[in-house]
C-alpha cells in the first residue's frame, strides 16, 4: 500500500481550547472524549456539549470540527440527529484532543475514495455460484437471536459487551475447528472498554500479503448509558450473523483463498467507531496491503416496498462500489443497486477509508429519502419487531460471499 499525502485542510485556525465539560459518570468512564464530526451534526447535536476546538474541511468539502464532549452524553447526542433529522450523526471519539488532530492530519480519504487500489476481476463462478445455494435464513435468524437476546446491551463498556464478544470468538472458533490455517483472536483497544474486537483470519494461499476484510459491528447502543436495554437486533446483529452464515458456508465448503481474507466484529462502533479506528490504523501504520473492506451494517429491517439493499455512496471507494454493483447483478440477478448517503463517518467503513483503503458498505432496503428501521438505538431494535425472520439479511449474505470469492479468489493450489 502506497502512502498518500494528508488530504485534509485546516481551513480555520484552531480555537482556543476551553476548559473540559463538566461530565457526569460517563460510559464506563467520567473523562471527556474528543469527538471528530461534521459540523452540521455538531450544530444539530453537539452544541452547548462542550468547546468547539477546530473547523476542518473534510476530503468531499463538508465542513468538520473537533469537540470536547462528555462521554455520557454520545448515546443522546447521536440519538438527537436520528430523531431530528432523520440521518446518521457519525463521528470518531478520541481520548485527547493530540489523537483527534492526528486523525484528521493524517487522514487518507480522499484517496481513498477515487483511487483504484486494485484490478477487480468478476470470475470465480466456480467458487462463488454453489455457494449461493447453501446461504440458510434460519441461520442468520439463530445468530441475531443469541445476540439479541442473550444479554440486555452488547455496549462496549458493559460486562455483557465483554461476553458477546466471546460468544463471537467461540462461535467463530468452532466453525473453523477443522482448520489449521483459520485463526480467531480478540484485538483490544485502548479506549474500546471492556470489549475486545474480534477477528478471524483465513490465511492466504498464494498471496498471503494481500488482505480481504468482511466487517460489522459487535457493540449496540440505547440511551441511558451503558446498562440500557440495547437489544441491537439489526443494528448490528444482523450485520454480524450475516458474517457468521458467510463464514460457515465458505468453510463447510474447504475455502482456500488465494489472498488471506479477515472477518472483523468490530468492539465500540457506536461510541464513536473505536474498534475500527484502532484495527485500520494499525493497518496503515503497519504498510500491510488491504484489497477491499465490505462492511454490513444494518442488513434485516426493510421497509414495506423497499429495494432490498443499498450500497452507501459516500466514504466509499469508487472501484470497489462498481465491483459491488457487478457482483449483485451478476450473481444476484439484480438491477440498478439504490444508492444511500450515511454522512460523514456513520459507520466503520470510514475507517478504513481515513486509513487510506478501498472500503463499500451494505445497508438495509428504504425509501429514496433515507428510511432504516426506526427501531435502532432503542430497547425495541428486536427481532420481533423484523417478523422474527432473517429473511432480509439473505441477499446481504449472497453478496458477502460474492465479495469474498471475487476478492479472495480461490487457490489453484
Ligand atoms: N448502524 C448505524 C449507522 C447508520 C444508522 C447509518 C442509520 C445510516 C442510518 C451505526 O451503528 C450508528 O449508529 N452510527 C452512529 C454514528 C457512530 C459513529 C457512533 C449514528 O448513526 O449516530
Ligand atoms: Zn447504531
Amino acid at each position: 500500500m502506497s502512502r498518500f499525502a494528508p488530504q485534509w485542510l485546516l481551513s480555520l485556525a484552531a480555537l482556543a481550547a476551553a476548559p473540559a465539560f463538566a461530565s457526569g459518570p460517563a460510559d464506563g468512564s467520567s473523562k471527556p472524549v474528543f469527538v471528530v464530526a461534521a459540523e452540521r451534526t455538531h450544530r444539530a447535536a453537539l452544541a452547548g456539549a462542550g468547546a468547539r476546538l477546530s473547523t476542518l474541511a473534510s476530503h468531499d468539502g463538508d465542513a468538520l470540527a473537533i469537540r470536547e464532549v462528555p462521554a455520557d452524553r454520545l448515546a443522546e447526542l447521536a440519538r438527537h440527529v436520528h430523531e431530528k433529522e432523520k440521518r446518521c450523526g457519525g463521528f470518531f471519539a478520541f481520548d485527547s484532543r493530540e489523537q483527534a488532530e492526528a486523525f484528521v492530519r493524517d487522514d487518507l480519504s480522499a484517496l481513498a475514495v477515487s483511487a483504484q487500489a486494485a484490478s477487480y476481476t468478476v470470475d470465480n463462478q466456480a467458487t462463488v455460484t454453489p455457494w449461493l445455494a447453501q446461504v440458510r435464513e434460519a441461520n442468520i435468524r439463530a445468530t441475531i437471536r443469541s445476540l439479541s437476546g442473550n444479554w440486555t446491551t452488547r455496549h462496549a463498556a458493559s460486562a455483557s459487551g465483554r461476553v458477546a464478544s466471546d460468544w463471537v470468538r467461540d462461535t467463530w472458533r468452532n466453525l473453523a475447528a477443522h482448520r489449521a490455517d483459520v485463526s480467531v483472536e480478540q484485538v483490544a483497544c485502548g479506549n474500546c472498554g471492556q470489549q475486545p474486537s474480534v477477528v478471524l483470519t483465513v490465511r492466504g494461499n498464494e498471496l498471503p500479503g494481500e488482505v480481504v476484510v468482511l466487517g460489522a459491528h459487535l457493540d449496540s447502543l440505547a440511551s441511558g448509558g451503558a446498562s440500557a436495554g440495547a437489544p441491537g437486533a439489526d443494528d448490528d446483529a444482523s450485520g454480524v450473523a450475516t458474517l457468521t452464515e458467510v463464514l460457515r458456508v465458505a468453510l463447510a465448503g474447504g475455502y482456500k483463498p488465494r489472498r488471506t481474507v479477515k472477518f472483523m466484529a468490530y468492539a465500540a462502533e457506536e461510541i464513536g467507531l473505536r474498534g475500527s479506528n484502532a484495527i485500520a490504523s494499525d493497518h496503515r501504520d503497519r504498510g500491510v496491503e488491504v484489497v477491499g473492506v465490505l462492511q454490513l451494517d444494518m442488513t434485516n429491517y426493510r421497509t414495506a416496498g423497499a429495494a432490498d439493499l443499498r450500497l452507501v455512496g459516500d466514504n466509499s471507494n469508487a472501484g470497489l462500489q462498481q465491483l459491488v454493483r457487478q457482483l449483485y447483478s451478476r450473481y444476484l440477478g439484480g438491477g440498478a443497486l439504490a444508492e444511500y448517503r450515511c454522512g460523514y463517518g456513520c459507520s466503520y467503513h470510514a475507517s478504513w477509508t481515513a486509513a487510506g483503503y478501498p472500503a463499500a458498505m451494505l445497508f438495509e432496503g428504504g425509501t429514496a429519502t433515507g428510511g432504516y428501521s426506526p427501531h435502532i438505538h432503542t430497547r425495541n431494535d428486536t427481532l420481533a419487531n423484523m417478523g422474527n425472520s432473517a429473511a432480509n439479511s439473505v441477499p446481504f449474505a449472497k453478496l458477502g460471499l460474492a465479495f469474498l470469492g471475487e476478492l479472495g479468489k480461490t487457490s489453484a493450489l
